[in-house]
């Protein structure tokens, strides 16, 4: 292209790309009202058939048809634990913005931990939360990694609270002689989970074994080895 052109055709693009937040209708101010970081009203109760994905559900539900029942989850506590016959051990029942809509917006989650004896959350992050974690029953071991590579890990038991920073990766083992069950607080309403290993040796498509020999400081053999548990496994 000759230079001038090429000056308008990247004038142009800068323009389009300032226009697209410019939406037209009065549900789309509703969501970028959203995004301010002091909110203009008391909630915003995700709408389920919405079209506009952003970090979870995003558009309000219209405030004249929201009900008590937008705020309440029955049963949380009482209901069966999650089943635990896997090979982690583990059960994780979230309540997120997708099970709750009424936490949209106010960065607050949850998730239920059943542990069988020996049960491990995998190591793993939350890119958008910090988590408190609160031990109901039983005995975990629990750690996260701070970004020099320093474990921060200890044993707690039923009624301790352990804190992990946002975005660090992390940890909890069953290491009592009974079933073990965590309540886990994030501070995000989606707080995403990435999982180490997985994310890692088994990502799709596939990371370049070159790239995870040179990452992990091992032999091809090896890599195809960790690919293929993690082709099979959670
Ligand atoms: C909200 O619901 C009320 C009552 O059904 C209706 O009159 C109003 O037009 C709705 N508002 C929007 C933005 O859809
Ligand atoms: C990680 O923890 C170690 C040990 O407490 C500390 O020396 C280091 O500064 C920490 N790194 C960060 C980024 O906080």
């Amino acid at each position: 292209m000759e230079p001038t052109l090429k000056r308008i055709a990247f004038v142009t693009l800068l323009a389009y790309a300032a226009l697209l937040p410019m939406l037209s209708s009065a549900d789309e101010l509703d969501y970028f009202k959203s995004l301010q970081p002091e909110w203009l009203q008391d909630y915003c109760v995700a709408d389920r058939t919405s079209h506009i994905w952003v970090d979870g559900h995003v558009k309000c539900k219209n405030a004249t048809h929201v009900r008590v029942a937008d705020f309440v989850y029955h049963g949380f506590l009482n209901n069966t634990p999650g089943a635990t016959n896997n090979p982690n051990g583990v059960a994780i029942v979230p309540i997120l913005v997708a099970q709750l809509p009424s936490l949209n917006g106010l960065n607050l989650g949850l998730a239920r931990h059943d542990f069988n004896i020996g049960g491990v959350v995998v190591p793993h992050l939350h890119p958008r939360a910090a988590e408190v974690l609160m031990v109901m029953q039983g005995s975990l071991y629990v750690g996260f990694v701070n970004s020099t590579n320093h474990l921060f890990a200890t044993t707690i038991t039923a009624g301790d609270l352990f804190v992990i920073p946002k975005g660090l990766i992390h940890f909890q083992m069953n290491v009592g002689t009974t079933p073990a069950m965590a309540m886990a607080l994030f501070s995000s309403q989606n707080p995403g989970m990435s999982q180490v290993g997985r994310g890692l040796f088994g990502a799709d498509p596939v990371i370049d074994d070159a790239v995870l020999m040179k990452g992990f400081k091992i032999s091809q053999h090896n890599v195809q080895f960790c690919k293929k548990n993690f082709n099979s496994t959670a």
